[in-house]
């Protein structure tokens, strides 16, 4: 199942560039959440505030505190134990190319020590299926290798990958802006199937993509976290002039 995010006092920098500033929120479970505004306002950073990726980059600094359930992410466990919890799929798929199908999704259990075969083909199995991947795949699954499928299945793919591992939180960083609408619109089905077991946390530049996936709707700009409400709300009665120019179009 999933939990909520509770975020409080979040700041991030790269080098002096203060990314994100004080940014408090709670992400409700199970449903989607959508994180829109323009390029460069942070959306990436912040997601990556919430598995602990930002911290990866030598120039990079995180202050403030996010709770996922009652797990203290900054002060309780570790980034590899976050990882597990929160997974984490990009704009690019991102499969192990040269592996099996198989194998992508096996990866992260592997990983975790498990080497039990039955157990390996049950969760790879319901993985696919969770992900809306496996009839397409059930009969090459060890023969053929990530990077020979297409880029819609590739991301399906990586969202099994990431969901193998049993996740209570699914983050999107703008999961379907490199495929074609066909594929965008079996993402966003797949999401909707998703979100009554996971939180998930969608980046999105496309704003009919937020209206149409995410229960709750967060707008960026410059760093900071312009509106937080109802996906309803922000799209037809925004609180804040600068969301209202954003959603009509006015700039970005
Ligand atoms: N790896 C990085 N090194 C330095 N600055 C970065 C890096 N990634 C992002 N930034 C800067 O942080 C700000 C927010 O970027 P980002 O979170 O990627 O925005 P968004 O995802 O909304 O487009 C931008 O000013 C960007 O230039
Ligand atoms: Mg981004």
């Amino acid at each position: 199942m999933g939990v909520g995010i509770e975020v409080k006092n979040l700041n991030a920098w790269y080098g002096n560039n203060h990314t994100l500033q004080d940014i408090n929120l709670h992400i409700p479970a199970n449903q989607a959440t959508a994180l829109i505004g323009p390029s460069g306002c942070g959306k990436s950073t912040f997601v990556r505030c919430l598995n602990r990726m930002h911290e990866t980059n030598p120039i990079a600094k995180v202050e403030g505190s996010v709770h996922i359930g009652d797990l203290d992410v900054y002060n309780d466990a570790s980034p590899v134990e976050i990882r597990r919890r929160v997974g984490m799929v990009f704009q690019r798929p991102n499969p192990f190319p040269t592996m099996s199908i198989y194998d992508n999704v096996a990866s992260g259990l592997r990983l975790n020590g498990f080497r039990n075969r039955r157990v390996l083909d049950e969760v790879v199995e319901r993985s696919l299926k969770h992900a809306a991947l496996w009839d397409e795949v059930k009969d090459d699954l060890k023969k053929k290798s990530g990077a020979s499928l297409s880029g819609g299945q590739q991301q399906r793919l990586c969202i099994a990958r990431a969901l193998a591992v049993d996740p209570e939180v699914l983050l999107m960083d703008e999961p379907a802006s490199a495929l074609d609408p066909v594929s965008t619109a079996k993402i966003e089905d797949l999401i909707f199937q998703l979100k009554s077991q996971y939180t998930i946390v969608i980046v999105t530049h496309n704003m009919q993509q937020a209206a149409r996936v995410a229960e709750r709707t967060g707008f960026f700009l410059s760093g900071k976290l312009v509106e937080f409400d109802t996906t309803h709300k922000i799209f037809t009665n925004p609180g804040d002039k600068r969301t209202e120019d954003y959603i009509t179009g006015r700039f970005g």
